[in-house]
């Protein structure tokens, strides 16, 4: 069904084990923060419509198939602007108001909401939805541009669960439907059921309230010496029964079911023979209570044994600050767990509390839990309804493992404070050295994307896309590789991205330092290009895992720019950083400037000098100093020269624009150049607009003051917070203190208009005064 997810991924998964884990300490901060830009991305909702909760990729037909509340839609997957083709679905009133009858919510919970969505053949989809807490399935087509529901209702109980809002997953295999989720109204029955000719599932006490995240299969039974079966892993959290703990305690679990089970005899009739479970660990440091699985994804290899299973998780507390981590499991060390691992036992301590420990003695053969391999068929044993009673009692009461599943390289990949993973999808980008990269593709609860690498242990956040303008949690992630193009689904919509936009890195510095495998520099061309393999190296420049940048042609030289300086008022030279890892530092006159001096602040996006006196003037230089694994590289940004007013240059221009603009000289007054005779009969104005100009100037920053000390003191603290936390921040609320900051960036300009005015009028105390009552009111 998803041949395309198999083509070969050499080396991909395997390179983290190479890895050692150095995280970023304290935290991985993006080094790009790409804020919401509607016209950037392609969009697909629509009116009426909401929870946009399941896809299904169909790249051969060209066609994301999205399903959302009572409504199918097929889209184009080069743009999901344009809808195919749609089909609704919607619950019957009898069935609507059957579910209000039970206490549900008519319009929250007694809906269809599309929650299934799989491949079974070239032409036919097989969808379920919730059905107003009454699941059903039905087989759907898609033929000459048309979507078609075949109406053979089918039972959904067990295929797609009750409760619109509850995590469940299924997968499809060999054409039967493995799903994970619950049997009942209540959402009291978990199951792990296969809908095949042999109905299996899970007997009820071997799982504990799960939450269902993930499940897949992987073809083990694949150049196979023992003559394995396929394997479907289960990604579940549940309440843990190992520990002694004051409270509930959720741990993640990994579980395994045999492809070619097909349950016991007597003993474990229509029941998995072959269901394990172990603990999942994602070891964060000073966290004690385990972090929870949330989601995963299999980065598939050509050789099952380098596959590698990503997994988010989330820490769980009380408290509303969220951690979330990501750790990596090699196929192979969940394997080693199901098939050589010790098993857990229960054993009744005082009366009636039970405790699992570790089973110590000979479990019976063959291994239970094991797939019917070559050496149980050596014993005559074909199939799981030839098991032996001994080994189906064993794994009835004993499903759990002792050993503990640990991430690949010991620790996280990740771990982010402060933020809330849902969803993760992996890409294997090849780059520019011919090796593949995992890219990892993460959906918050805030309606963002991270883009994250891993580069011999070194955790790389290259950025953070906000893909929606609320903040709503990403409910779905897709990947086409093959389209490059990845796809996030939420409460409201729909919204597709490229895996990459090396536009954004708009120098070679930027470029390189970004260590974004799909993006390299074109040493001809001068930008950041999508880099694809039929590239010749020799043109191109990158280089991830040193972020080393010693081959980037020399920039060119920034342009001092000219500002001028008016005493008393505060000037603002903006300087815009292109990596949130990037320090800034300005220079005055060469030297560097005290970032702790009140005289300046120190933003983002600029320098603000409150209070320009004389001795400001001189020569800014803005400067980024980005630390790259052991190199630090400095980029000068923006050069300012600063200048008085009184400087020959800046009054000569303020003189012509004055008197130029006299309504009486209108008649004859030719150019004026500095030492003309004009030029001395405008002295006294002159020295009289000086004057007014300093008075105005003292007032607007008194009242810049005032404003900041009255009410605005507090966005501006936001902003220097996000100096150090730029994703934390409103950014609307900083953009409000970046206008009133932004009044000083050219007072020159509006003191020249107020200056005309009183001017013209002849009366500088009465105008001054009116601006200052407008400014109060
Ligand atoms: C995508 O399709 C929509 C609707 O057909 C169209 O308005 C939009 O311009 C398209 N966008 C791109 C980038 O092609
Ligand atoms: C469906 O969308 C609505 C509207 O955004 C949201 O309030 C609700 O939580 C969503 N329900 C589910 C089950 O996702
Ligand atoms: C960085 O690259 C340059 C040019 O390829 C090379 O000469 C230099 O040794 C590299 N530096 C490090 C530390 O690898
Ligand atoms: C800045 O001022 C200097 C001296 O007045 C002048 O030579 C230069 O051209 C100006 N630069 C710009 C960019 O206007
Ligand atoms: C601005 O600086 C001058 C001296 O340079 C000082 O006399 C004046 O009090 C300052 N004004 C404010 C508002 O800080």
């Amino acid at each position: 069904m998803s041949s395309s997810l198999l083509t070969p991924n050499v080396l991909c998964g395997l390179m983290l084990a190479y890895a050692l884990t150095v995280l970023c300490t304290p935290d991985c901060t993006p080094r790009k923060s790409v804020p919401y830009e509607s016209s950037h991305f392609k969009v697909f909702r629509k009116e009426g419509i909401w929870n946009y909760s399941s896809m299904l990729m169909r790249e051969d037909l060209g066609l994301l198939i999205v399903g959302a509340r009572e409504a199918i839609y097929a889209l184009d997957i080069k743009n999901i602007s344009f809808v195919q083709a749609e089909v609704r679905w919607q619950v019957t009133q009898a069935k609507q108001d059957e579910c209000t009858y039970k206490g549900k919510h008519p319009d929250i919970d007694c809906r269809n909401y599309i929650r299934t969505l799989h491949q079974i053949s070239e032409d036919v989809m097989y969808v379920c939805g919730t059905n107003a807490f009454n699941p059903i399935c039905d087989t759907l087509v898609y033929a000459d541009g048309q979507l078609k529901l075949e109406g053979k209702q089918e039972e959904g109980k067990g295929k797609c669960p009750f409760d619109p809002s509850q995590r469940y997953s299924s997968v499809v295999v060999d054409g039967d439907l493995y799903s994970a989720t619950v049997l009942n109204f209540l959402g009291s029955e978990p199951v792990i059921l296969r809908s095949s000719q042999t109905v299996l599932r899970t007997e009820s006490s071997w799982l504990n309230e799960p939450n269902f995240v993930y499940m897949d299969v992987v073809p083990e039974s694949m150049d196979s010496p023992e003559g394995d079966d396929d394997k479907i892993y289960i990604f579940f959290s549940e309440n843990a029964v190992e520990y002694d703990f004051y409270n509930k305690l959720i741990v993640s679990r990994v579980a395994q079911v045999c492809k070619g089970d097909r349950g016991g005899q007597r003993t474990l009739q229509r029941r998995w023979t072959s269901f394990l479970k172990a603990s999942l660990e994602c070891p964060v440091s000073g966290n004690i209570l385990p972090f929870v699985v949330q989601d995963v994804f299999q980065v598939r290899d050509s050789n099952w044994r380098n596959s590698v299973f990503y997994a988010i998780f989330t820490s769980q507390s009380a408290s509303n600050y969220k951690s979330s981590a990501v750790c990596a499991y090699s196929v192979l060390d969940i394997n080693e767990v199901f098939s050589h691992g010790k098993y857990k036992t229960p054993v009744t301590v005082e009366a009636s509390h039970v405790k699992w420990i570790m089973y110590t003695g000979d479990p019976p053969v063959p291994r239970p839990g094991a797939c019917i391999n070559n050496a149980a068929r050596d014993s005559k044993i074909q199939s799981s309804l030839d098991l032996p009673d001994k080994t189906l009692q064993f794994i009835r009461d004993r499903p759990l493992m002792d050993d503990i599943v640990k991430p690949l390289t010991g620790e996280p990949l990740l771990v982010r404070r402060g933020i809330s993973f849902t969803r993760i999808v992996v890409d294997c980008a090849v780059a520019l050295d011919g090796k593949r990269y995992p890219v990892m593709f993460i959906g918050t609860d805030n309606g963002f994307v991270q883009k994250a690498v891993n580069y011999n242990g070194e955790m790389h956040i290259i950025e953070e896309l906000q893909l929606f303008k609320s903040p709503e949690a990403i409910s779905v992630l897709r990947l086409s590789s093959s389209t490059f193009q990845l796809f996030a689904g939420t409460a409201s919509g729909v919204v597709q991205i490229p895996l990459a936009d090396c536009s954004r890195y708009s120098s070679c510095l930027d470029c390189v330092l970004a260590r974004d495998p799909y993006c390299a520099w074109d040493l001809r061309a001068r930008h950041c290009t999508t880099f694809s393999s039929q590239m010749k190296d020799v043109d191109f420049l990158q280089s991830l895992k040193e972020g080393n940048a010693s081959r980037c042609p020399d920039p060119v030289p920034v342009m001092p720019k000219n500002r001028t300086l008016v005493l008393g008022n505060n000037v603002k030279l903006p300087c815009q950083q292109d990596s949130s890892l990037a320090q800034v530092n300005w220079q005055f006159d060469e030297k560097p400037l005290n970032p702790s001096s009140k005289k300046y602040s120190i933003y983002n996006d600029g320098l603000v000098i409150y209070n320009a006196s004389a001795s400001d003037a001189g020569r800014y230089t803005c400067e980024s100093v980005e630390h790259v694994v052991s190199r630090q590289y400095h980029r000068t940004l923006a050069v300012y020269e600063l200048r008085l007013v009184s400087d020959e240059g800046d009054k000569d221009r303020i003189l012509v624009g004055i008197v130029t603009k006299k309504p009486h000289t209108s008649t004859a007054v030719p150019n004026v150049y500095p030492g003309s005779p004009q030029h001395l009969n405008t002295e006294s104005s002159w020295v009289a607009m000086k004057v007014a100009l300093a008075v105005v100037s003292v007032m607007m920053a008194a009242l810049l003051m005032w404003n900041l000390y009255m009410g605005h003191l507090q966005l501006q603290m936001c902003c220097r917070q996000q100096h150090k936390l730029p994703s934390h921040c409103d950014s609307a609320t900083c953009a409000l203190h970046q206008d009133t900051a932004s009044n000083s960036t050219e007072p020159q300009a509006e003191l020249y208009l107020s200056a005309k005015s009183n001017h013209r009028n002849g009366n500088n105390v009465g105008s001054l005064k009116y601006t200052m009552d407008e400014s109060e009111i």
